[in-house]
């Protein structure tokens, strides 16, 4: 395992829609097990692919519950809002009033390839709709409401 670099808001990566994963192949194991070891090491609660350059789609959240991979998430259904305090590894220090759906359903595939399905709440769900969002290309700051504020508690970053 290695650490890698986190790309910063402002770098193209960021703004680029990702590819699908066919298989996990020795080279996707790697790109998982780096992603945790990043997350873990920036304190972070989540990281998409694209934030370590890689344009595939691959996301790894830990809300502080144990680590959560999904291959190929997508949001089958949501429902209800919360408003809240966002922020993301790529442009740390800061955060942001985001609202996002309350409850989603995700489905993804862990490192073996399996199909799974996720009910989220609360952080949960706000971490899946913000890592999915990155594979899209997208970052929070697009819909934050207000201004982006500085934090001192960076524990939340996605
Ligand atoms: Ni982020």
């Amino acid at each position: 395992m290695a650490l890698r670099t986190i790309r910063m808001l402002g770098d193209p990566v960021l703004n680029k829609a990702c590819r699908e994963v066919k298989e996990v192949t020795p080279k996707i194991s790697t790109l998982i097990s780096d992603m945790l070891e990043t997350m873990y090491d920036a304190n972070g609660v989540g990281l998409a692919a694209p934030q370590v350059g890689i344009l595939k789609r691959v996301v790894t959240i830990d809300i502080g519950d144990g680590p959560l991979v999904m291959i190929n998430p997508r949001i089958l259904a949501s429902d209800g809002t919360q408003t809240a305090g966002e922020g993301c590894l790529s442009l740390p220090g800061k955060a942001g009033q985001v609202t996002r759906p309350n409850h989603v359903v995700a489905r993804a595939y862990n490192e073996q390839m399996q199909e799974f399905e996720i009910d989220a709440t609360e952080l949960l769900a706000r971490a899946i709709c913000h890592e999915i969002d990155h594979l899209e290309g997208h970052m929070y700051t697009e819909f934050v409401e207000g201004e982006i504020y500085e934090v001192e508690d960076e524990s939340e970053e996605e």
